[in-house]
């Protein structure tokens, strides 16, 4: 059979060159519309973000002794994160979910988050909500479903005492190991209705012997070189006098 000569039409000279600046051009405006899409992604997500801030601020509003609890332990899961390697965008989610971990209390009512004394059995039932009902409040956000199981687990234990499943070991997801470590230094070191603020030293050993039992040790480990690598993971600790040493209910 005869082969068939197929003829390509090729641009000659100039008209070679006036295609490939057409291309070029329609590539780098693709690349600018790629760009405009980005910012605007960007945007929508920083808008998400700033009104779940704002329900985090209503919480502190509802809840006084929680007040900057929230944003130090944001800040130091972040810290914790970056320090153990995780990549950027996970050292984001981490902080932002330490910074959401509490917004289910929310839901909690007034009388209950703020009680001096020992929750009772009821009383604890419904604290035990927060972690499931904060996981739900930001569930409709696609973009942050590892900071959604963050908060879920932010109370679990590394021994599987925890709550809300009982998670153990690496089950639980390291995002909600950081923010344990933090959630539990900030609130040892800060006044509670049912307990005074522990000094900085007497918290941080706390921490330490609990590395490898219901903390992640590794974390602890990393926690404690950032803490006595900054003049106060908790300035307003340093500023009062040491409160007397309760044993310590850690947090709620
Ligand atoms: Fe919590």
């Amino acid at each position: 059979m005869a082969a068939r000569l197929v003829s390509v039409a090729f641009p000659a000279g100039d008209d070679l060159t006036a295609a490939y600046r057409r291309l070029s051009a329609a590539y780098q405006q693709a690349l600018r519309y790629a760009e405009d899409v980005k910012r605007l992604y960007q945007q929508v997500q920083r808008a998400i973000y700033q009104s779940l801030l704002g329900l985090a601020n209503a919480l502190e509003a509802k809840d006084a002794y929680t007040r900057g609890h929230s944003e130090r332990v944001g800040a130091a899961s972040r810290s914790v994160a970056a320090a153990l390697g995780l990549p950027p965008h996970e050292v984001e989610i981490v902080g932002q979910a330490g910074l959401l971990h509490d917004i289910g209390k929310i839901g909690v009512p007034e009388a209950v988050l703020r009680k001096r004394g020992e929750l009772d059995d009821a009383e604890w039932a419904l604290m035990r909500k927060h972690p499931l009902t904060g996981a739900q409040i930001v569930s409709p956000f696609e973009f942050f479903a590892a900071g959604a199981l963050t908060i879920r687990h932010h109370h679990e234990r590394l021994d599987g005492s925890g709550y809300p499943d009982g998670l153990a070991g690496e089950a639980i997801p390291i995002g909600a190991r950081i923010v344990a470590v933090a959630d539990v230094y900030d609130a040892l070191t800060s006044d509670r209705p049912y307990r005074a603020a522990l000094p900085r030293d007497a918290a941080l050993e706390y921490v330490e012997r609990q590395a490898g039992r219901t903390l992640d040790g590794r974390v602890v480990a990393v926690f404690v070189k950032l803490a006595g690598a900054s003049p106060s993971a908790n300035p307003h600790v340093d500023a009062r006098p040491a409160l007397a040493a309760t044993p310590p209910a850690t947090s709620r």
